[in-house]
């Protein structure tokens, strides 16, 4: 039988890795899919830059269309990256009636309601393995392995670079913006690192993984987001003291009202595993009502890992080249005409734990001015510590841990407790989850 032919858009860090990885292990990819699999074509923006693969035997070009539209190719591999080219050349993939694999998370997390429509009309097939958490097959465990599951919740590392930084910080006092630069240089970080520090790209990876987990159509634009940028190496330590991990988490639950979809700065208890995933490592907790708790956890970005990832889509879409379109797994788990319109809450009416820090000066009655506030508004404290005051200073760190409450009330309260002359400086809030 003829080689299953590629034609690869990109040719940066991932495209390169996926075609060394194609070609060190052709002979047991073959054995697996069942047909070879070679790149024919290939566009990168800059032909003659050194790359990291052997492009010998591969039609190259600058222009992505042309492997789009060249006859020979069977699947479109997309590692072009963003929401602009990168559309346009999907879409003008399927329309020509090829099978897309693609890595590209804001792409499918911004688009993929009209991309997985359009491409179910033609019977093709867009795989998307690579889009979240790396090389960690994800994607396949919840859409495949745990379809006999209502899935309550999940919870992720999803950003490698993001959680390098944090660890960084923590383990070795490192600078956010060097470690930054060094997440940059091994080719962990988007092209605009903000998309990562900001809490951007696990967004995006939430709002897939919740759509597959629920059965919800894609809606990035509701998701919560919040970076990790105002994370001080104070919090870090005081999180510590208190038995926590402090992990940026992108987490999506089902409630009776409607799903939470949010990404913040997150205290973990540090005995949860989750709490001890490092560097640019990621890590994905999925609690089924059937399975119970389970987790994934590997390598979240880098060449290779994410090839594999790619190279695995690559591979199911060969096995299912002569399949019957209409019994293919769905792109989001659930069959397109069940998809539920379960609510994504507003960040207000998600119920969370919080770990706060206020800057209060040390005399009688302050802490019952703030704990009166917190009763009145319903929300029960877990725990307090109070600090030292530095050198030359008369106000102390108040760290308090309270327990479970809409988001609204804390709001309210935190409002009021911001008024109380005792009370200087903006009270910082960082929410909290036991993952238990
Ligand atoms: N910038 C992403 C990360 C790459 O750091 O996780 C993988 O999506």
């Amino acid at each position: 039988m003829n080689p299953v032919k590629i034609g690869l858009l990109g040719l940066g860090t991932v495209g390169g890795g996926t075609v060394n990885v194609l070609k060190r292990n052709a002979e047991e990819i073959s054995r697996r899919a069942g047909r070879a699999i070679e790149v024919s074509h290939a566009s990168a923006r800059e032909l003659n830059k050194p790359r990291i693969c052997d492009t010998t035997g591969i039609t190259l070009t600058s222009n992505p269309a042309e492997v789009v539209d060249a006859p020979e190719v069977d699947v479109v591999v997309e590692l072009i990256g963003g929401d602009g080219l990168a559309y346009e050349m999907v879409m003008k993939a399927i329309n020509n009636g090829k099978h897309v694999v693609t890595a590209n998370k804001a792409l499918i997390a911004k688009h993929g309601n009209e991309i997985f429509a359009a491409a179910q009309k033609k019977g093709v097939m867009v795989a998307f393995e690579a889009a979240v958490a790396g090389g960690i097959p994800i994607i396949k465990a919840i859409r495949e392995g745990l379809s006999a599951n209502r899935i309550e919740w999940l919870a992720g590392i999803i950003n490698g670079t993001g959680n390098f930084i944090l660890t960084e910080m923590r383990d070795k006092g490192r600078d956010f913006a060097d470690v930054l630069a060094e997440a940059q240089a091994l080719g962990y970080a988007e092209a605009d690192p903000t998309f990562d520090v900001e809490g951007i790209d696990a967004a995006h990876k939430l709002t897939i993984l919740a759509s597959i987990a629920f059965g919800i159509p894609l809606q990035f634009d509701k998701a919560y987001t919040e970076g990790i940028t105002r994370i001080t190496r104070e919090d870090v330590t005081y999180a510590e003291e208190l038995g926590y991990r402090i992990k940026h988490l992108g987490v999506a639950r089902r409630t009776n009202g409607g799903i939470e979809l949010r990404v913040h700065p997150t205290l973990i208890p540090e005995r949860r595993l989750i709490a001890n995933v490092n560097g640019v490592m990621n890590a994905v907790l999925v609690k089924g009502d059937a399975v119970g708790p389970t987790l994934y956890y590997g390598a979240g970005a880098g060449a290779e890992a994410t090839a594999s990832a790619v190279v695995a889509d690559i591979v199911d879409v060969v096995r299912a080249l002569t399949s019957d379109p209409e019994n293919r797994v769905p792109h989001l788990a659930f069959q397109p005409d069940q998809l539920s319109d379960l609510p994504i809450l507003p960040v207000d009416e998600i119920v969370t734990a919080y770990y706060l820090r206020l800057q209060v000066e040390d005399r009688p009655g302050v802490l019952a001015d703030i704990t009166r506030i917190f009763g009145e508004a319903g929300i029960s404290i877990e725990a307090v510590l109070q600090k030292e005051p530095a050198e030359g200073e008369t106000s102390v760190p108040l760290i308090m841990l309270t327990q479970r409450v809409k988001e609204q009330s804390m709001n309210q309260a935190l409002a009021a407790i911001a008024k109380l002359d005792a009370v200087t400086g903006e009270p910082v809030r960082i929410r909290m989850e036991s993952l238990g």
